[in-house]
């Protein structure tokens, strides 16, 4: 079988543009932008990639956004004061605080920092909460990423075997999460592995959708999918590559080539999930913003 590309540049742009026009009527009737506050602390140069991203996504749609960029150096204090103030701003509706964060600052105490209402990356325990027991809450980017090219593009979950591999906070608690709830884009049979996981093949063997979301490159091979499985890779690492302009690539987790000929449909690295991510970040800021005026 040769898979299906799922295209996540593409259907980005599709959900750009309807968000565009979203935001324009927001616009009209309400008298009021909706604004991201996006901190970045440190030099970390896919960090920085990633904030520049959100910072073009935002103007694209018509978003307002503030940069926030500081030297590693800054102090957890400080860090927390300008949390403080964004939580303050009336033309902020949004915050993100890129992580990773430097070892000196505690990122927990900084993302509760965060007021619930801002949180649009759904990491404040307020809203992991809602999102566990089913209430309509900011729900994490990239998971929420993975629902959105799965729906769109005509893949069920209901009834079907998820299994996903990796459990971060990030991705694979809450997608194991957002795909247990009981409604039609979700209804799945969810199974999670991780690095203490016996043979991790064994289960993945067993999916209708495999989520590999561990970071490591070239984790899942074809031996480990079986014939017409949807395979969903999120991870993203920089691999050197002497024959790339800029020293390096980006390597998903899946070994892309063998599985896309065993898979009936795969996402690219790049060009899969992360452009949903950032999307899903609009997403989640546009709400905000309503939610501000009930
Ligand atoms: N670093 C990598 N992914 C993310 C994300 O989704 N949100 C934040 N805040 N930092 C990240």
């Amino acid at each position: 079988m040769n898979a299906k590309i799922l295209d996540g540049k593409q259907l980005a742009q599709t959900m750009r543009e309807e968000m565009k026009q979203e935001i324009a009527d927001f616009q009209k009737q309400h008298n009021l932008t909706p604004g991201l506050a996006v901190v970045l602390v440190g030099e970390d140069p896919a960090s920085a990639s990633y904030v520049s991203g959100k910072r073009k996504a935002c103007a694209h749609v018509g978003i307002y956004s503030r940069e926030e960029n500081h030297p590693a150096s800054m102090s957890e204090d400080d860090l927390l004061k300008l949390v403080e103030e964004l939580n303050q701003d009336p033309k902020i509706h949004g915050i993100l605080v890129q992580l990773p964060l430097p070892d000196h600052i505690d990122e927990k105490k900084v993302l509760y920092a965060i007021d619930p209402a801002k949180d649009v990356d759904g990491f404040h325990p307020f809203n992991v909460g809602q999102m566990m027991i089913g209430e309509d809450t900011f729900l994490p980017c990239t998971p929420h990423g993975i629902q959105q090219m799965l729906m769109r593009n005509g893949i069920e979950t209901a009834s079907k075997h998820v299994v996903i591999v990796g459990r971060s906070n990030l991705v694979g608690r809450p997608l194991a999460n957002i795909m247990l709830q009981k409604n039609t884009n979700a209804n799945a049979t969810v199974t999670v592995c991780h690095s203490r996981t016996k043979d991790i093949g064994h289960y993945t063997r067993q999916a209708d959708i495999v989520v590999a979301a561990i970071g490591r490159p070239n984790t899942i091979t074809a031996d480990m999918v079986s014939d017409g499985a949807v395979v969903i890779d999120v991870g993203v690492t920089r691999v050197d590559d002497a024959t790339k302009k800029n020293g390096y690539r980006l390597s998903g987790d899946v070994d892309f080539e063998a599985v896309s000929q065993k898979a009936s449909a795969i996402t690219p690295v790049p060009g899969g999930v992360g452009p949903l991510t950032i999307t899903m970040l609009l997403h989640n800021t546009i709400k905000a913003a309503r939610k501000s005026i009930q």
